[in-house]
């Protein structure tokens, strides 16, 4: 079992009082898994993605238990986090493109995040260059900032970038809802490519777009209000969905070739 999450319970400090974003989470993410979390927007996904590695206030830590690879993660404890960050458990956070630090090249940017792993940048290039070329990213790109590459470039770079050290964990927000069909599903084809190369253990893939996840992942975990819904095989949840929000969501996919009268009679009014 590479991820163990027990009643975890993360609010946000406002003015009004407590927002209870995610409330008594409970679930697992076994070795090699790709683990879809679903949900409306709003019920709590980047909370509870980001809860496991960073907790930026006013985001609060309530309480609850995370264990990864058998060993607890202390994460109401931003500086002994700093030892399983990026290592051990890394994020491509949502709007991942304009996370990159605009003032840095990507090459020296890498080298600062390796440095506050203790890791020499040079020693990590051939192998950095190998997965740039997966990625059909040119060497090149280090040279560069990153308002020099395309939207889907710097989502490649970012990939890149947060499992360099073969995380256990790669929790990825949202990284396809700003991209075009055809680069969403080349990045789509990374995510298993790389848990298949074994960049990345496990994987928790962070979308309200189910046809994505019935494509990509092995289980879904859908949110609903904070709390979590339910977890299931792809293919059970698609099947045979317990709760009525996942009938909904499923039930709100497009079919090809379906037709819609009462729109077209709507238009032609
Ligand atoms: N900084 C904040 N301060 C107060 N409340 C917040 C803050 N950030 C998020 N929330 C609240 O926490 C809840 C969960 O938000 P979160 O961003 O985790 O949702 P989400 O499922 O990722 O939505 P989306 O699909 O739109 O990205 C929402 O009710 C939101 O209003
Ligand atoms: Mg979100």
């Amino acid at each position: 079992m590479a991820l163990r999450v027990e009643n975890l319970r993360i609010y946000y400090r406002t003015l009004r009082g407590y927002v209870h974003a995610v409330e008594g989470a409970t679930f697992s993410v076994g070795d090699g898994e790709i683990m879809g979390l679903a949900g409306e927007s709003g019920c709590g996904k980047t909370t509870l993605g980001h809860s496991l590695i960073y907790l930026k206030p006013p985001m609060a830590y309530i309480e609850g238990r995370v264990f990864l690879d058998g060993r607890e993660l202390p994460i109401w404890d931003m500086d002994r986090m700093n030892e399983f960050r990026f290592r051990h458990i890394s994020i491509i956070p949502q709007y991942a493109m304009n996370a990159l630090n605009p003032t840095r090249r990507i090459g020296p940017l890498i080298a600062d995040l390796l440095a506050t792993q203790g890791i020499d940048f040079r020693q990590i290039l051939p192998e950095l260059q190998r997965r740039l070329d997966l990625v059909q990213l040119s060497p090149e790109v280090l040279n560069r900032y990153p308002f020099e590459l395309s939207g889907g470039m710097r989502q490649r770079a970012v990939m890149v970038i947060s499992t360099l050290l073969n995380p256990s964990l790669l929790i990825a927000d949202e990284i396809t809802s700003a991209l075009d069909v055809s680069t969403q599903r080349a990045v789509c084809e990374m995510i298993v490519e790389f848990r298949n190369r074994g960049f990345v253990r496990s994987t928790i893939f962070i979308t309200h777009d189910m046809s994505i996840l019935y494509q990509i992942a092995d289980t879904i975990l859908v949110m609903y209000a904070g709390q979590l819904a339910e977890k299931a095989p792809v293919e059970t949840i698609f099947r045979s969905p317990r709760h009525p929000y996942t009938r909904m969501l499923i039930a709100s996919l497009p079919r090809v070739g379906a037709r819609q009268p009462h729109l077209f009679r709507r238009q032609r009014q």
